[in-house]
Order: structure tokens, then C-alpha cells, then sequence
């Protein structure tokens, strides 16, 4: 078996024992890499403050080697923090109105790129296979290509793609879609996503499908197909079960004095339509006033990105929601909003999964929301919470016995709510039924081994063209 080189923006590296941070992605990938042997490359979250990035950092963990890079200040302002987060992130998630393109960043973009390609090169053998994570490293395997490197190259896109005219807007998009090209494989999360990725580059009339997942651009062929991702089911399953004896958890139930829980957890993102999801809430209370007093919603918000403006912008936007509902409804002794601004762990997230009647995912675009699954997994087969789910996360895709709603209609989500709170027993396990068999037999084992089953080398998908 070949081994493996994973390349991501962020690298989960082990405590000293060894274990890798919890997380489903972390966990499979650090599995796979255990069995192949292989490198987990990227950048090491710091930035030196020098005009030249420094050595990479290497870190032996078994069969398996971490290699770190750091970056300058210019770098993490061009590369991350500007055309990452501030085109592509916004583009893919249709959010041409908070793009912002400077010149400056996109050739910051593909520097970065080629500094991590110059890095890998050395540390590469002939039959390792790559696996490229995510939109910051795009132009990785052309740029690979350019160095000579001729081994099985795989790509996942962890984001949506979104359709051609919106995808267009980036100046330099064609150079993106030409990155992509070099792929040997190229995974999105959902059909939806491939299709517009094929939109693209039948629009551009440089490219099309040729069949059997398979397509043909610039010169090259490659496949291109969903893949959608999961999470590690059994086993978070199992940490909610647990979670029940939980001090931290004993006290919150405590804490309720019998109301329900509603729990929202998502990076502080626009993407993830918190301030849609609390005008929803505030018209689920105002529609059905019987329910207050008897409902509690929490809200788990890490900070994310805050060297974005936008993001910084979101801080002040939804602490202030949250306290002017709570100001405008509640009374001397019920919060109707509990927020939390900064990050849980996830044996205390379980719990409070499980302890949750229903799960609010949101968001107006996102590529998987694992989240929405984690939920699911989560719940007491014998008495599952609900989960209420935009149809614009690509968990939809899967998980379609959820209450599925347009987060754009706070009405329409508000109705959702109360329908969740209201909804029999045999009803609420027909549907978890449902969304935790796909969750089983559908894991991030499963999604780990099908990529991999298409990007390893006895799949000849690289076909020069004449
Ligand atoms: N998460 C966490 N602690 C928190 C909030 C979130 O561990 O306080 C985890 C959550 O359990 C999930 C991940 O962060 O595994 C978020 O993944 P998702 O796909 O929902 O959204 P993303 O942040 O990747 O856009
Ligand atoms: C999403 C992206 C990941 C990213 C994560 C956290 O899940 O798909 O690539 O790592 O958000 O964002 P951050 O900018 O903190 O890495």
C-alpha cells in the first residue's frame, strides 16, 4: 500500500501521546495515515514576523510525520486571511456582496501555494499518494505538476461550490478552475456542488463531463464527483451516552427547571445564518406565546477568523440580538437565550446535544454542516430530539426525514420549531430512525476508504490527452 500525504491549511497535530484532537476528519485521516504510513504537511497556525517564512518543522508520530511551515505576516494577511477568507470563502457560499478583491492578496494566494509545493517536493517518494484538503490550497497540484511531480493527486473541496455567474466574479477565476484540473480526483460534498463545478467549465467552454464521474479539461482528465463527508457516528454516539453522568451536564438540566432545550452551535460565521436563526426564534415565541417560559434556546458560538472584518462585525451584531430579545421577552426569572462566545468540547457538546428536544442548523449555505449529523448521532434512541435543518447545508442532502426550512423565512422556520416541540414520539423516532442508519453506514471511515478507493493508483484516471 502506498503511503498517504495529507496537505490541509491547518494540521491537527497529536498531544504528546500521541491521540489526535478530537474531530471526526482528524481522527479518520489520522487512522489512514497510521495504517499507510505517510505526511501530513501545512501551515502551523503561527506567522514568524520575518520577511522569509522559516525551515519547516518536521514531528515524527510513528509511521507518520508532521510537517509544519509557518508563515510571515504578509503571507497569513494574503493568503488566509485575505483571498481565502475574504474571496473564495465568501464566493463559494454565495456572497459575492462581502467578496473583496485586491490584487495584492490573489498573487499572495498562489505564492503561499508555491511555497507549500517547493516544501513538499523533497519530502515526496514516487508512489505516495495526494490528498489536498480544502480551498486554500487549490493551485497546489498544478503547481506540483509544474515541479515534476507525476503521483495520484486528490483534492477535497470541504465548502460548496456555487453556480458559474457567481463563481465568475472572482478575477482570476480561470486559473482556479485550471488548478482544479490537475487533479487526479476532485471531491465536493454534494451533486449539487458538481454540478455547478461542471456548469463552470461548460460555461467557459473549457471542459466537460465525459461519463462515468469522469471529465475532460485543459488537456487533462479527471474525475470529479460527490463525496459527501461523515463524521465518526458510533463512537459520538457513544460520548453522548456518557455525557449523561456528566457534572457540567447534571447542572444545566438543573439549570432548566423543566423547559426544553433548543441548541445551536456553529463558528461565528455568516455564513451559518445566526441572526436568520434568532428572528426565526423570536417569531417560533411570538406565534406561539403558550411556549414561553417553557423553552430555552442555547447558542454555542466560537469566534472564528476575527482578523476579518466581517467576522469582527458579527461579534457586536449577534451579542447584541441575543440580549435585545432577551430584553424585549423575557421576564424575571427566563432567559429565553443562553449564548456562549467561545468554544465547547465536544464530550460536553454531546451531552448537551442529547439533553436538546431540537437541534437548529441554519445556516444559508454550507458545504456539509457536520454539526447537523453530530446532533443526530447524539439523541437517546428511545426519546430523539428533532432536528430542524436549511435546506442549504449539504447535510440536507443526506439527512431528509430533518424538518427541512428556508433559513431566509423566519416565519416558515418559526412554524418548524413549534411542529418539532409539538411532534409525537413515533413520529420523532421514524425520523431519527431514518437519518442514523444513513449516519452508520455512512461514517468517516467509510468516506475516508471510498476517496481513497478512487484516487489510489490501480484507477487509472490520468489520461494524457493526444
Ligand atoms: N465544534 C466544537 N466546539 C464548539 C463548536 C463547534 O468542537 O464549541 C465542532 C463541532 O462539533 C463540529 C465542528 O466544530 O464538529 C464544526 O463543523 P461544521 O461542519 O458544522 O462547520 P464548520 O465550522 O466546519 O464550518
Ligand atoms: C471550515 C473549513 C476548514 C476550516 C474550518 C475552520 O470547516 O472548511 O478548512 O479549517 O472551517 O476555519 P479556520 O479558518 O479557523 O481554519
Amino acid at each position: 500500500m502506498s503511503r498517504l500525504v495529507v496537505v490541509s491549511n491547518r494540521v491537527p497535530v497529536p498531544d504528546k501521546a500521541g491521540n489526535p484532537p478530537a474531530g471526526g476528519l482528524a481522527v479518520a485521516l489520522h487512522a489512514a495515515l497510521k495504517e499507510r504510513g505517510g505526511i501530513w504537511m501545512g501551515w502551523s497556525g503561527k506567522s514568524t514576523g520575518e520577511a522569509e517564512p522559516g525551515p519547516l518543522s518536521i514531528m515524527n508520530n510513528g509511521a507518520i510525520q508532521y510537517a509544519l511551515t509557518d508563515l510571515t505576516d504578509r503571507d497569513v494577511a494574503e493568503y488566509y486571511n485575505g483571498f481565502a477568507n475574504r474571496v473564495l470563502w465568501p464566493i463559494c457560499h454565495c456572497r459575492i456582496d462581502l467578496a473583496e478583491y485586491a490584487r495584492r492578496e490573489m498573487a499572495g494566494y498562489f505564492r503561499v501555494n508555491r511555497l507549500f509545493a517547493d516544501r513538499l517536493v523533497p519530502l515526496l517518494r514516487p508512489d505516495d499518494v495526494i490528498w489536498v484538503h480544502d480551498y486554500h490550497l487549490i493551485p497546489l497540484a498544478e503547481e506540483l505538476r509544474r515541479r515534476g511531480v507525476q503521483n495520484r493527486i486528490g483534492f477535497f473541496l470541504h465548502i460548496p461550490w456555487p453556480p458559474a455567474d457567481v463563481f465568475f466574479s472572482v478575477p482570476v477565476y480561470e486559473s482556479i478552475l485550471r488548478g482544479l484540473a490537475s487533479y487526479d480526483v476532485v471531491g465536493f460534498q454534494t451533486d449539487y456542488d458538481v454540478d455547478n463545478f461542471a456548469a463552470c467549465l461548460r460555461r467557459e467552454g473549457s471542459g466537460d463531463r465525459i461519463g462515468g464521474g469522469r471529465f475532460r479539461a485543459y488537456g487533462r482528465s479527471f474525475i470529479a464527483a460527490d463525496f459527501p463527508i461523515g463524521m465518526e457516528t458510533a463512537e459520538f454516539a457513544e460520548l453522548a451516552e456518557d455525557a449523561a453522568h456528566d457534572r457540567r451536564i447534571r447542572e444545566m438540566a438543573r439549570s432548566m427547571q423543566g423547559r426544553d432545550l433548543l441548541i445551536g452551535v456553529d463558528r461565528l460565521d455568516y455564513s451559518k445564518g445566526i441572526p436568520e436563526r434568532i428572528a426565526a426564534y423570536e417569531a417560533f415565541l411570538k406565534g406561539n406565546p403558550e411556549f414561553q417560559d417553557k423553552v430555552v434556546y442555547l447558542q454555542v458560538t466560537p469566534k472564528s477568523r476575527s482578523e476579518v472584518p466581517e467576522y469582527a462585525a458579527m461579534q457586536e451584531n449577534v451579542a447584541s440580538l441575543a440580549g435585545r430579545l432577551n430584553g424585549s421577552l423575557g421576564s424575571l426569572d427566563w432567559v429565553p437565550m443562553r449564548y456562549i462566545n467561545r468554544s465547547l468540547r465536544r464530550p460536553l457538546l454531546a451531552g448537551l446535544y442529547r439533553m436538546a428536544k431540537v437541534g437548529l442548523v441554519t445556516p444559508l449555505r454550507d458545504g456539509m454542516n457536520l454539526v447537523a449529523k453530530e446532533f443526530v448521532a447524539a439523541q437517546d434512541p428511545a426519546n430523539p430530539g428533532v432536528l430542524v435543518l436549511s435546506r442549504f447545508a449539504g447535510a440536507a442532502r443526506e439527512l431528509d426525514s430533518a424538518l427541512l426550512i428556508n433559513p431566509h423565512d423566519a416565519e416558515g422556520t418559526g412554524r418548524a420549531i413549534a411542529r418539532a416541540l409539538s411532534m409525537p414520539l413515533a413520529e420523532r423516532k421514524e425520523r431519527w430512525e431514518h437519518m442514523m442508519k444513513r449516519l452508520l453506514s455512512h461514517d468517516v471511515t467509510h468516506w475516508c476508504a471510498d476517496y481513497l478507493s478512487h484516487l489510489e493508483p490501480q484507477r487509472p484516471t490520468l489520461v494524457p490527452e493526444p
